[in-house]
């Protein structure tokens, strides 16, 4: 990626105007008492101490639908790992990354935005499941029942990018239950009330590489979107470009990188089991000239057959009835992969599909 292409210039809409506000900024949430605290049957009158750091997740969830997290207890070492061997990676010869390039039958891999038809946004990337092999429906149709199963690509260099993608992942897999939890705990529900939806989960993990752009104000490194998951637990590194939009007026605020920590956010599934308590907010990359960047998403997932609707306890039919239809969680999966692929310009699957109208 040297000069930048026409393509990848942002319709006049999408244009970053690189006017991110730093003040003020997501919740910082320490986690240190989860190491010595076990959440299950937890309730949530006592102890006191855990009861305080459940109402701060419910606050920045609802307030911001984003916060960051330290003393979470992913080893930093495990970071560190992948995030040398992602570079490595990256610094590869495209014809070597093209190996395990990702195509239509399997969605795993590498791909670039020149070769995905994805000219919107400025980076490379690598994508893994957590589960290996990991099943989901064959097609996006409804009546076709069939499914398969989708197994990653691993390239032969770096040797151990393998073993560092899969521990760092075991490692934050963890973290994204203790977050899960937490999030359930916050309406008042038990600890696990969502464990089951995860039995056979269809998480990945994304490694992004943004290039150093030259015209930072024309692209953006991720355009405008929300996460469709149920959480997303990121690694940013020191660069900085996160923006999220702010509830309160719809400024973009910038997420300033705080070494070890991890950017947590609240995605549409979520927002549609609460029933619009929690809602999943927009969020954005901008790039620069200078620097190139690196970060590390966890989009944390149910099982493919999990049908996802609002949760019958956040539900009363006088007061606050469901706002969604239900929807199959493999389906949308399926047929979102498949749009990225096929048709980009024509409008994704998004919950607001499955709203009930008032
Ligand atoms: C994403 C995303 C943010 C980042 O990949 O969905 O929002 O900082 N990434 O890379
Ligand atoms: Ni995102």
């Amino acid at each position: 990626m040297g000069e930048i292409d026409p393509a990848f210039i942002q319709a006049i809409e999408h244009r970053p105007n690189l006017s991110g506000v730093e003040a003020g900024g997501i919740p910082l949430i320490d986690l240190s008492l989860l190491s010595t605290h076990s959440l299950e049957g937890y309730c949530i009158d006592h102890p006191q101490t855990i009861s305080d750091l459940v109402e701060e997740i419910a606050s920045a969830s609802k307030d911001w639908g984003f916060f960051q997290v330290i003393n979470h207890g992913v080893q930093p070492d495990l970071r560190r790992r992948v995030e040398t061997t992602a570079k490595e990676f990256f610094d590869v010869p495209l014809e070597e990354k093209r190996k395990v390039m990702r195509d239509e039958v399997n969605p795993l891999g590498y791909y670039d935005s020149e070769h995905t038809k994805n000219v919107r946004d400025w980076k490379e990337v690598f994508d893994f499941t957590v589960d290996d092999p990991t099943v989901i429906p064959l097609t996006p149709e409804p009546d076709d029942q069939r499914l398969r199963q989708i197994s990653n690509q691993w390239p032969d260099y770096p040797t151990d990018f393998r073993d560092a993608c899969e521990e760092y992942c075991r490692a934050v897999e963890k973290l994204s239950f203790k977050l899960l939890e937490l999030i359930s705990l916050s309406f008042g529900l038990p600890a696990k009330r969502f464990n089951d939806f995860f039995k056979d989960h269809t998480s990945f993990v994304r490694l992004n590489h943004y290039p150093p752009c030259p015209s930072p104000h024309l692209a953006l490194g991720v355009t405008r979107h929300k996460d469709a998951v149920a959480l997303t637990v990121l690694a940013q590194d020191d660069v900085g470009g996160l923006e999220v939009k702010r509830k309160t007026d719809g400024e973009w605020i910038k997420v300033k990188p705080i070494p070890d920590s991890f950017v947590i956010n609240v995605g549409d599934i979520i927002q549609v089991w609460s029933n619009d308590r929690y809602e999943s907010v927009e969020h954005r990359v901008v790039v620069n000239s200078e620097r190139e960047r690196f970060s590390i998403p966890f989009f944390f997932n149910p099982s493919h057959y999990v049908m996802i609707k609002p949760l019958e306890e956040l539900v009363d039919e006088e007061k606050q009835p469901a706002k969604y239809k239900e929807y199959n969680w493999g389906k949308f999966f399926s047929t979102k992969k498949l749009s990225n692929f096929k048709k980009l310009y024509v409008e994704n699957i998004q919950i607001i599909h499955f709203k009930i109208s008032e």
